[in-house]
């Protein structure tokens, strides 16, 4: 799916300013303006500009009108939940094989961030099956697929961890709540031969609790990891060195295979 070259009014847009790293995520709409402390920008002046392109505010101060990547999709939801950080969502993506077709289920739908990612990875003809015990986390998590232009991509169910999924055969099931050996049996009945778990979690208490129930329930292979990431500054004359401040810690992650 190759996006237009030019910017489309409907579309959401990152407008970046460049006296420093503000973004501002808008959805271009004709008439509407954006305000911010660098001036006043007119969606009529992007809508038509080929992506990348540099807009003037009424301040003279210069912006840039680019498509967000996927990662700043995700980090910019509307959050009723913590999210699933990148760097988590990256290797699940990986360990579950999410891409073209692929039908995952999760539970933990929360506000949608890792349902975002998974959505756009499934096109044209995969499905999210996404489950939360929450309708009101899910109410945000549909408006935040639905203005991604997924809304296509996702069936949302409200449901209570030990009930059984509504699918069957899937390819991956996914699970980022508190309490997942609660879901994993439902999980093994719902994944075809071959299918992938992947959880995240955030206690090393309640990823041993989480190993013992998906050992019981069947799933071979288990892995446990955790991912650090850290941001370097890379600077020409001071020196390259990591930053001082880091994100400390998201949550373990396990996975498994059903054979
Ligand atoms: C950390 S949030 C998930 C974040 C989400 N993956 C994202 O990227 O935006 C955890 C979610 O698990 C849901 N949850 C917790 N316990 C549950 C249970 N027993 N059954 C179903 N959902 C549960 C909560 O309502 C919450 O929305």
């Amino acid at each position: 799916m190759t996006a237009p070259t030019t910017l489309q009014a409907g579309e959401r847009i990152l407008l970046q300013a460049r006296s420093g790293r503000k973004t501002f995520l808008v959805e271009l709409t004709p008439g509407r303006t954006l305000h911010t402390h660098d001036g006043v920008i007119k969606h009529d002046d992007v809508i038509g500009r080929p992506e990348g392109s540099a807009i003037l505010s009424h301040m003279q101060m210069p912006f840039v009108a680019v498509r967000p990547t996927l990662v700043q999709k995700m980090m910019k939801v509307k959050r009723r939940t913590q999210i699933i950080y990148p760097k988590d969502a990256a290797r699940i993506a990986l360990e579950l094989s999410i891409a073209p077709g692929a039908r995952v289920i999760e539970m933990g739908g929360g506000s949608g961030a890792l349902t975002l990612l998974m959505a756009t990875l499934v096109r044209p003809d995969g499905r999210i099956y996404s489950y939360d015990r929450n309708a009101e986390f899910q109410e945000v998590a549909k408006e935040n697929v639905s203005k991604a232009g997924l809304a296509a991509f996702v069936e949302f169910f409200v449901l209570e961890a030990g009930q059984p999924f509504g699918q069957s055969d899937v390819d991956a099931v996914v699970l980022d709540m508190p309490e997942p050996w609660l879901a994993i049996r439902p999980a093994h009945e719902s994944l075809r031969l071959g299918g992938a778990l992947g959880l995240i979690i955030p206690n090393a208490e309640q990823l041993k609790a989480a190993q013992g129930a998906a050992e019981s329930a069947g799933f071979q292979d288990l892995t446990a990891l955790e991912i650090l990431e850290r941001r370097m500054l890379v600077r020409q004359k001071e020196g390259v060195r990591p930053s001082e401040r880091m994100i400390g810690f998201t949550g373990y992650l396990l996975f498994g295979r059903k054979y």
